[in-house]
């Protein structure tokens, strides 16, 4: 009897808390986040801000996509950027096409305008990656880059960049060198100390400007997650 073929489906749909529950504790903590953002720069201008972590998979993506959501909630416009060009995802949380988007750009095929999409959410813009680069550490320290920063610093009061792990590639060492902090995500359960350590080694090396760090999906006694903030 023949085999029954089982086709394998990858689930790319991601659930985006703080726009679908705004009222939820979860939300509420997102909320916390951009506050205690803001209270870390009184004195400097945040205006574009790399969220990061050690390794794979320890919540950057949905950190960044909440936090951005955060803060268009708050009447700031918001320009998300998936800088993650090896493994993007901001696509497919925003449901977007992905056509077009950061590679085109930093290889001077399209202009900002051509690739950014307006989301679901009001004042929140996104820049997906667009087509996978084979160079993507080049790209992202490229004068393009530094050029594309300072451009939508213009336009924009927030931006923020989606990026791969820290232990991994360059990218985010390269990425955070040009932008005004980066923030350290920490998964419970998940993230070793020592990665988590030397991460934040790599990024002072890199002279970046490192905010804090956020843990994510750590349980509580009523069984829900929540971020904390700190130094
Ligand atoms: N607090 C959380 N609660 C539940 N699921 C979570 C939580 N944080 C992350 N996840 C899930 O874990 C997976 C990895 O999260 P995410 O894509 O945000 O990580 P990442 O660090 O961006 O990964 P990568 O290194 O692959 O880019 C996703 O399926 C995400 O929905
Ligand atoms: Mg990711």
């Amino acid at each position: 009897m023949a085999r029954k073929n089982t086709v394998q489906r990858v689930n790319h749909q991601r659930q985006l808390i703080t726009h679908e529950e705004p009222k939820s504790p979860i939300s509420e903590q997102y909320r916390t986040l951009r506050t205690n953002l803001q209270f870390s720069a009184v004195d400097t201008e945040l205006r574009s801000i790399v969220i990061t972590s050690s390794s794979p998979s320890e919540g950057k993506s949905l950190t960044t996509a909440n936090l951005a959501v955060a803060f268009a909630q708050q009447g700031k416009s918001v320009l998300l950027i998936d800088a993650d060009l090896r493994k993007p995802t901001v696509h497919y949380t925003f449901r977007i096409n992905n056509t077009f988007g950061l590679s085109n750009l930093l290889i001077g095929e399209h202009t900002l305008e051509d690739c950014v999409t307006n989301s679901k959410v009001d004042n929140l813009d996104i820049l997906p990656c667009g087509p996978v680069p084979p160079n993507p550490s080049e790209l992202l320290g490229s004068r393009s880059m530094q050029k594309l920063i300072d451009t939508a610093k213009e336009s924009y009061d927030m931006v923020i960049f989606d990026s791969p792990p820290v232990l991994a590639v360059t990218d985010s060492q390269v990425l955070a060198n040009h932008t005004d902090g980066v923030l350290l995500v920490v998964r419970s359960k998940k993230t070793e100390k020592d990665a988590a350590s030397r991460a934040k080694e790599l990024l002072v090396q890199a002279k970046a400007n490192v905010l804090g760090v956020v843990l994510n999906d750590k349980d509580t006694k009523e069984g829900e997650y929540f971020y904390y903030y700190g130094n």
